[in-house]
């Protein structure tokens, strides 16, 4: 295995690539004041919402809110992983990516999760063999209705019975165990001991959008409960975040144009099996924002598909619900109600691909959707049932960005309700515009992402300007503080101290994956007011640092003054105690 890459190279790298050159080479850029702007590439937008600031070296797209670094637009435009990243952004620069042989110090907290993709990664391996050679397995996949062929593309597998089949094939020594627990795959008892999660189970692996696999659905073979189980959430798996099939589904379609969001594993599987190779299923949970957003990144137009029951109608709703704070024009959300009994496993299975692409091509608006359920639960031929329809579709508009779609919403509520759209309107209060307008307005992006606080202000300070660290420096005590912030606080002077010169951009990349990374990217885009000058982001530092230790001096006397009430302080208690006192 090759070596890791230094971290100064990393710094480096990520300090002299230019955003703008970068992003401009695959999405032509216009010149707009201090900034850059484009169509944004990882939604549909007519209008540019994508702006690349060249002061910072940072993207942002206020229309879908994909932000990040020239490393991390590489990364989502080129579906790179961070060192494919790496090489790749070195690789514009002419640059061979060194590498080091011992495996420690400084790497890239990315590396963290390595053993945890490696070791789910044999596994899947060892059920993917395990499928070949079990008859009973294969049996109830033909029965199912799939071929090698699709077992193979999905990587399905097989889990034995049996209780130590995992630890038997790939180890039983610390590390391995470790590892096989945190990922879920054995699960730990209270004796010490673990045992398989997975046995006796068909073996859906699941995979995050770079194609690795950070989970499992496994199903019984026979009619046992529970019917499906699914691998715990994880440091690499976050059920919330990911579609099963996903990955699938783009390298099996060149150029996708819709994608259907069913609910089982096995559905997206019969799906493919039928030549239908854009579906995706939400992982046992109901379609969460971010999966449809990550969705509609991916195409403009979803269909969601539930069987007609009431169950799935409910399911329905919900998904609209998510959808509406996300969904811009040039997108199109459906709803595919199957006969009832059915899924779409069953359904293709008994009429086949193109059947099934009609059911699709003549799928529910999602406003048919929308206001047929409104009405149903109203009368509208009474002014009450109205009122109650207009107070019904109130909180479901009014998170709605501004678009197209929802003034023809609203007017076509105005046609049920009899009310004019201007009217309803001011009704409907959208906490959108005031993003849209400000986003217009520059001077008051600073209020729209970050509310003041010394500690939010630090850190942005901090961070967008490292050079800070020497004018006051942030006391070791805090790493250890339960304050918010003061830890990362902490964890950016350290950085700053030990590599003293690096830049904002090579810091900022040192949190990549980790628990900071989003509130740190939302640091780093805060135009913080009133700093243009040297001397005045050294005082507004200066000022929070100070606010802060008084804080932190605070907090330590409570805890203390607490504490001494209840058992004796020791020494150096007594001591900070005292100077705590004085204060
Ligand atoms: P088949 O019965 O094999 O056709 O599976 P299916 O994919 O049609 O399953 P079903 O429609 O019953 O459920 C849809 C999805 O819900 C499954 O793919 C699972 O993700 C989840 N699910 C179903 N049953 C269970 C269960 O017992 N436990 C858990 N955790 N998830 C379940
Ligand atoms: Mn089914």
């Amino acid at each position: 295995m090759a070596g890791r890459i230094p971290q100064n190279f990393i710094d480096d790298l990520v300090s002299r690539a230019d955003i703008v050159e970068i992003i401009n080479a695959r999405v032509p850029l216009k010149k707009k004041g201090k900034e850059y702007t484009a169509c944004c590439p990882f939604h549909n937008e007519k209008t540019p919402s994508f702006t690349v600031s060249d002061s910072k070296q940072f993207y942002h797209c206020f229309g879908c809110g994909a932000h990040g670094t020239a490393l991390g637009f590489f990364m989502e435009y080129e579906n790179l992983d961070f060192v494919d990243a790496i090489e790749a952004l070195a690789a514009e620069y002419n640059l061979d990516v060194p590498r080091e042989n011992t495996g420690f110090t400084n790497s890239p907290t990315k590396d963290d999760k390595q053993p945890l993709y490696d070791i789910i990664a044999k596994a899947s391996e060892l059920f993917q063999q395990q499928l070949k050679s079990s008859d009973k397995a294969v049996a109830y996949l033909k029965q199912r209705g799939l071929t090698g062929d699709i077992a193979k593309t999905y990587k399905l597998g097989y889990a034995p019975e049996g209780w130590n089949f995992l630890t038997g094939n790939l180890g039983k020594d610390k590390t391995t165990i470790d590892a096989l627990v945190s990922t879920g795959l054995l699960v730990q008892k209270d004796d010490g001991k673990q045992y398989d999660r997975f046995r006796d189970r068909i073996i859906f692996p699941i995979t995050d959008r770079r194609g690795r696999i950070i989970g499992f659905g496994g199903r019984v073979i026979d009619d046992a409960e529970p019917k499906y189980l699914n691998s715990p959430e994880n440091a690499v798996f976050h059920k919330g975040l990911e579609l099963y099939g996903l990955y699938e589904t783009r390298k099996a379609v060149r150029k996708l144009e819709r994608i259907i969001i069913v609910e089982g594993y096995m559905d997206v599987v019969a799906l493919a099996q039928h030549g239908i190779e854009y579906a995706v299923a939400s992982l046992g949970t109901a379609t969460t924002k971010d999966q449809i957003q990550k969705t509609l990144r991916t195409v403009p137009e979803i269909i969601f598909c539930y069987d007609g029951d009431a169950a799935g109608l409910k399911a329905a709703w919900r998904a609209l619900e998510n959808t509406l704070s996300i969904i811009r024009d040039g997108q199109f959300v459906k709803f595919l109600f199957l006969p009832e009994k059915e899924d779409p496993d069953s359904m293709v299975r008994k009429e086949g691909k193109q059947d099934f692409e009609k059911r699709l091509d003549n799928a529910t608006a999602l406003s048919d959707f929308l206001f047929d359920t409104l009405k149903k639960k109203t009368d509208i031929n009474t002014m009450d049932g109205r009122a109650q329809l207009a107070e019904s579709a109130k909180p479901l508009l009014a998170q709605m960005n501004d678009s197209i779609f929802k003034d023809l919403l609203l007017e076509k509520l105005s046609e049920l309700v009899g009310m004019s759209p201007q009217k309803l309107q001011q009704h409907i209060i959208s906490p959108a515009r005031d993003k849209y307008q400000a986003a217009a307005s520059p001077a008051r992006r600073s209020d729209r992402h970050v509310r003041h606080n010394a500690t939010r202000t630090a850190i942005a300070l901090l961070l967008q300007f490292p050079e800070l660290a020497k004018t006051k420096p942030v006391p070791e005590e805090f790493s250890d503080s339960e304050l918010e912030g003061f830890s990362l606080l902490a964890e950016l002077h350290s950085h700053t101290t030990q590599d003293t010169g690096i830049t904002s951009i090579a810091l900022l990349e040192r949190f990549r994956d980790n628990q900071y990374e989003n509130s740190l990217l939302k640091l780093m885009e805060w135009e913080i007011p009133g700093i243009e000058e040297e001397q005045q982001r050294n005082i507004l530092f200066v000022d929070s640092m100070n606010s802060l230790i008084k804080k932190h001096r605070h907090q330590r006397y409570e805890i203390l003054n607490d504490k001494q009430t209840t058992q004796p302080l020791t020494t150096e208690e007594k001591q900070e105690y005292l100077s705590l006192l004085s204060d």
